[in-house]
């Protein structure tokens, strides 16, 4: 039997010196970032830090494939950022990713895990749906910004 990705596959917490990786990963899966704001090397490093257990890299060797940034504001957990290497989609590192991030949630305590996913975004969408996530259309999105690159 032949191996697949998911086999050799390792998938464990982002270090600390890999964030300028998971800033690249982001870039080239075409997920914008906040260079400026949330996503600068020092911020992402404070979160990491603070969460260990829910910055979540896939690695093919010393390559990382895919990324996952979990968050627990204490009531419900919140998946961010997820994101895959455009040649290593549709072999399950998302749901990989996902079911794993979910775990670490889980182990927290929280029993509601949210997302939000802009509403061209296909892929997405059917990645959520297929992983048990349910759409709530009554619910609209507000924000209110420090400024327009945070
Ligand atoms: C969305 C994304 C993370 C999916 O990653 P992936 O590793 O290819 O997903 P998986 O292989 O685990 O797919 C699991 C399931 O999700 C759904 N899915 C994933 N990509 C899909 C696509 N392009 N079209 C339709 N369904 C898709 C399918 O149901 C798939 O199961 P299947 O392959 O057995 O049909 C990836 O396309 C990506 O990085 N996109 C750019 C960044 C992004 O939009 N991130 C999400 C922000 S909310």
């Amino acid at each position: 039997m032949t191996n697949t990705l998911l086999d050799t596959m390792v998938i464990r917490p982002v270090r600390d010196d890999e964030v300028r990786e998971m800033i690249s990963l982001w870039s080239e899966a075409g997920l914008p970032t906040k260079p400026a704001g949330r996503d600068t090397l020092e911020n992402l490093r404070v979160q990491l830090n603070a969460a260990p257990d829910l910055i979540i890299g896939a690695f093919d060797g010393s390559r990382m494939v895919g990324v996952i940034m979990g968050s627990d504001d204490g009531r419900k957990g919140w998946v961010n950022r997820l994101a895959v290497a455009p040649d290593m989609r549709r072999t399950g590192v998302a749901k990989t990713l996902l079911n794993r991030c979910e775990d670490a949630l889980r182990s927290r305590g929280r029993q509601i895990i949210c997302t939000l996913i802009e509403e061209y975004n296909e892929a997405s969408k059917e990645l959520f749906v297929s992983m048990g996530y349910k759409r709530e259309d009554d619910i609209i999105y507000y924000t209110k910004r420090d400024a327009d690159d945070v």
